[in-house]
């Protein structure tokens, strides 16, 4: 039996960043991973592989179509897919190792295999080769983050029907690709593919993408992503899909019930969300129960049962990576004792499509329904400076101040590079910035980032750039 101060289940953003912090806290700590590499689904088959193969194949159709040519390269580029899928596979290599060597550096134990708590303080770890670890820890961090939500009657094979982590690795681009589910996945992967070649249709429940995003930058998103070519099918549902060897036969039926029409396409990539993972966990063996979406609930990161503590996707929130870190790290200093809070109000979002998404705080929909007085500042991509000269002209920034106050409570932005831009907005409003705060603050030319200026000025009409 080994003894540690802090035994973390599960080596994604939310385990590794805790085991990290535990360790520069001078605890004693280990991970339990049952992946063969650390970094969970972020490093492995999230976050990281989703945005080389954006990266690689926004610079493939820039060479391809009229965008190179426009501004005076002549290329006539070849799709090298395997050479696309090797690059993304060496930085995601190159990624978990650099957790291991983090871990190395801050003395955290990786034990190898997969975890379960037998009791309180317990917990043990099942290697590959058959062989158990007994751990004790005063306390227990479940991270074991989340997993494809599956659809009814659309079985995945992860052969004609895969899941995000197949759409990362296609052998060959699809003709037609059909993606169900307007969220995130499902326009950053429909974007690569359709890039790369393939006819996307996505097919959408609701009659709006991203819900919970703010409608206005969903619609202006959703106009982007159709000039550039992928058919959107909302208010929809798929009702059956038959998988075959060269491709899939599909059902659908307006979501509110009528007359159904097929479809076939080589590949169907079912992306209607993700669910809390907690598989052979052994929670009935401490009396942790999860909730009808198989979610571990938290306050302050603790579980219902003492010395258990939960963070990332496998409990409430936003799925994303930034969000589990920030968990992690207050998680381990409240163990240390120490008071740490989460700002739950400023996780931003971002979606990488090109152009990207991007928002932090309150959607207008929410302060609506929230009965606030809100002013309104925007400004478009199209009178930027920067924006122009590269010809990504694309969206706007929208940022929604308090009438009152000034206050910044939401800032939306649809348009190039905004994922690299909404960090500014973050800090700002972490420090309760007016709008005023921003649109006096000195920002550097030319850049898209003025763009963000001129919106915050906009607030009160002062925009000069419009
Ligand atoms: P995970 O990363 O899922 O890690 C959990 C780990 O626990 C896994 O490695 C699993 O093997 C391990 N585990 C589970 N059970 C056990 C057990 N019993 N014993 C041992 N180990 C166990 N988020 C963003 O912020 N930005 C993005 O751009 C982004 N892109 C994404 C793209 C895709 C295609 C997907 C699928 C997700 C993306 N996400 C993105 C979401 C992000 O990956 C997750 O929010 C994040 O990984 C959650 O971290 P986590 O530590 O909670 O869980
Ligand atoms: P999502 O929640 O973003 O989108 C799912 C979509 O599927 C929604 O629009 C929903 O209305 C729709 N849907 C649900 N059931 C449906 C059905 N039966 N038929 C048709 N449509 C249906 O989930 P997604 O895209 O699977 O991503 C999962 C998680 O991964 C997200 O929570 C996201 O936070 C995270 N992620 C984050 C990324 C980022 O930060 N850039 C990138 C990829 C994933």
């Amino acid at each position: 039996m080994k003894t540690y101060d802090v035994v973390i289940i599960g080596g994604g953003p939310g385990g590794y960043n805790a085991a990290i912090r535990a360790g520069q806290l001078g605890m004693s700590v280990a991970c339990v991973e049952g992946r063969s590499t650390l970094g969970g689904t972020c490093l492995n088959v999230g976050c990281m592989p989703s945005k080389a193969l954006l990266h690689a194949s926004e610079l493939y159709e820039a060479a391809l179509g009229s965008e190179f040519a426009n501004l005076g390269i002549e290329v006539k580029p070849t799709l090298n897919l395997a050479q696309m899928m090797k690059q993304k596979d060496e930085s995601v290599t190159g990624l978990t190792k650099g957790i291991e060597f983090l871990f190395r550096k801050n003395k955290v134990d990786w034990i190898k295999g997969w975890g379960q708590i037998t009791g309180p303080g317990r917990v043990n770890v099942s290697a590959e080769n058959g062989s158990v670890t007994e751990l004790q820890a005063k306390d227990i961090v479940i991270a074991t983050g989340s997993e494809p939500t599956p659809l009814p009657g659309v079985t995945i094979d992860n052969q004609r029907i895969i899941d995000s982590t197949g759409a990362l690795s296609l052998p060959s681009v699809p003709k037609h690709l059909v993606v169900i589910g307007a969220g995130v996945i499902g326009l950053e992967l429909g974007s690569v593919w359709r890039r790369l070649g393939s006819q996307v249709t996505v097919i959408e429940y609701l009659e709006r993408i991203c819900p919970g995003t703010d409608e206005e930058t969903a619609k202006t998103l959703q106009r982007a992503l159709a000039k550039q070519g992928i058919s959107f099918k909302l208010g929809s549902k798929v009702t059956q899909a038959t998988a075959s060897a060269d491709g899939v036969s599909l059902s659908l039926e307006p979501a509110a019930g009528g007359a159904s029409e097929s479809l076939q396409a080589d590949y169907v990539l079912v992306a209607i969300g993700r669910r809390p993972y907690t598989k052979g966990l052994g929670l009935e063996n401490v009396g942790l129960e999860t909730d009808k979406r198989g979610m571990l609930v938290n306050e302050h990161h603790r579980s219902t049962v003492p010395g258990i503590w939960v963070i990332g996707d496998v409990t409430s929130g936003p799925m994303l990576a930034h969000k589990a870190e920030d968990e992690a790290v207050a998680c381990i200093e409240r163990i240390a004792g120490k008071a740490h809070e989460v700002n739950y109000n400023l996780i931003p979002g971002v979606i990488y499509t090109r152009p990207e998404l991007a928002s932090v705080g309150k959607t207008e929909e929410q302060l609506k329904a929230e009965g606030r007085a809100y002013k309104v500042g925007k400004f478009p991509f199209t009178a930027n400076s920067r924006a122009k000269i590269n010809h990504e002209t694309e969206g706007f920034a929208k940022v929604l101040a308090d009438a009152n106050t000034d206050e910044v409570l939401g800032v939306h932005l649809v348009g190039p590079s905004v994922s690299e831009m909404i960090g500014e907005f973050c800090v700002a409003m972490e420090f309760s910035a007016s709008a005023e705060d921003i649109a006096l603050t000195c920002h550097p030319h030319p850049t898209r980032s003025e763009a963000l200026r001129q919106a915050a000025m906009n607030v009160e009409g002062m925009a000069m750039q419009i």
